[in-house]
């Protein structure tokens, strides 16, 4: 019987996980090495990280995770090359200190995508290129950010390019989230079969999967894998984690008694029934869907600590503070 993720699932997806510099020593290494087949570097990568002022670049971190990789045999997702978060401010500003024009901007995004994405050419199996484009307020198409105001829509398909050109074996990813809502899955639909449309290199859809012990439920997740493989586009879950806290209290203000009540033996066993179902869904797709990556390694550091809510702690994952599998770990072997 299978000892690890990737041994019980690596026939029908590549099972990944989100890495920072610090896990690739120690105990959390061993675990990623046992468990895992892929890794995506949490932060290392992304533009205010790895190219904080014009002409410099910080190497270091985005190097470490990829040298683990190659010395490791590990497939390595790039994450990602333009974004509206952790965007460094230079990008958006002239060398007077006035707001950028339409040509600079996409003269540095041209830049930095063919450095970044030249730089891992050999390792990087498969990039994110824009990350979370899309709008989501009702009646609003494509999100308003310094991107889409300066250089209009078409940022989108030319970073594409730019990262095509810049790796032609690269499969490049349309990245978001919130796909699990219909209206969001629309928008998202609409970018990439337009992208497709115009012949621009797009040859996946990435669906972040930051979900919660009640949401989506089998049915909706259900149709929203079927809505997505109708674009023939192969799919990725490139962020995937299961918040303890329900849907209803996503974005409440923690409360004092979050820390008896986030994960009682009750929380333990909604989280393995959603994994449970959540990973019965993914193989109903199995041909369309072909990594699966964790957001971040254990319930020992999860970006959900801070995020919605700061200073609430979470335990999303399957692996405990301990680094210890979960019951929810087993439980998914025993029915892979
Ligand atoms: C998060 C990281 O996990 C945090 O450490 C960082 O402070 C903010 O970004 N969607 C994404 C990821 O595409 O890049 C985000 O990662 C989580 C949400």
């Amino acid at each position: 019987s299978a000892n690890s993720l990737q041994s019980a699932f690596g026939k029908k997806f590549t099972m990944g996980v989100a890495v920072g510099p610090a896990d690739l020593s120690g105990e959390s290494a061993k675990l990623i090495l046992q468990q895992f087949g892929s890794l995506t570097p949490e932060n290392a990568m992304k533009m205010g990280p790895v190219h904080p002022r014009e002409n410099e670049y910080n190497w270091k971190a985005a190097d470490s995770i990829a040298a683990f990789a190659r010395r490791h045999g590990l497939k390595l997702r790039g994450h990602t090359l333009c974004w509206h978060q952790q965007v460094p401010s230079w990008i958006f500003t002239d060398n007077t200190g006035a707001p950028a024009n339409r040509s600079l901007v996409l003269k540095r995004l041209h830049d930095h995508i063919k450095t970044v994405v030249g730089r891992y050419r050999d390792i990087v199996y498969a990039w994110d290129v824009v990350n979370e484009a899309i709008s989501d307020a009702p009646g609003e198409y494509l999100r308003n950010s310094p991107w889409l105001s300066i250089c209009g829509e078409e940022y989108i398909a030319l970073a594409f390019q730019w990262a095509h050109e810049a790796d032609p074996d690269a499969l490049l990813f349309y990245n978001d989230y919130n796909e699990i809502d219909s209206t969001k899955r629309s928008k998202i639909i609409r970018l990439v079969t337009t992208l497709q449309k115009k012949g621009v290199p797009v040859h996946g859809i990435g669906l972040q999967g930051h979900w919660a012990i009640n949401e989506p439920t089998p049915e909706i997740l259900d149709a929203c894998l079927r809505d997505f493989t109708a674009t023939g586009l192969p799919l990725q879950i490139t962020e995937l984690d299961v918040s303890v806290y329900p849907k209803e209290h996503q974005a409440r203000s923690a409360q004092p008694s979050d820390s008896k009540t986030a994960f009682t033996p009750a929380k333990a066993t909604a989280q393995q029934e959603q994994y449970l179902n959540c990973f019965r869904i993914f193989g109903k797709y199995r041909q369309m869907i072909q990594a699966i990556t964790f957001w971040n390694v254990s319930d020992k550091h999860t970006w959900l600590d801070n995020f919605p809510v700061r200073n609430r702690k979470d335990y999303p994952l399957l692996f405990d503070v301990n680094l210890k599998p979960k019951q929810a770990y087993h439980i998914l072997l025993q029915h892979a």
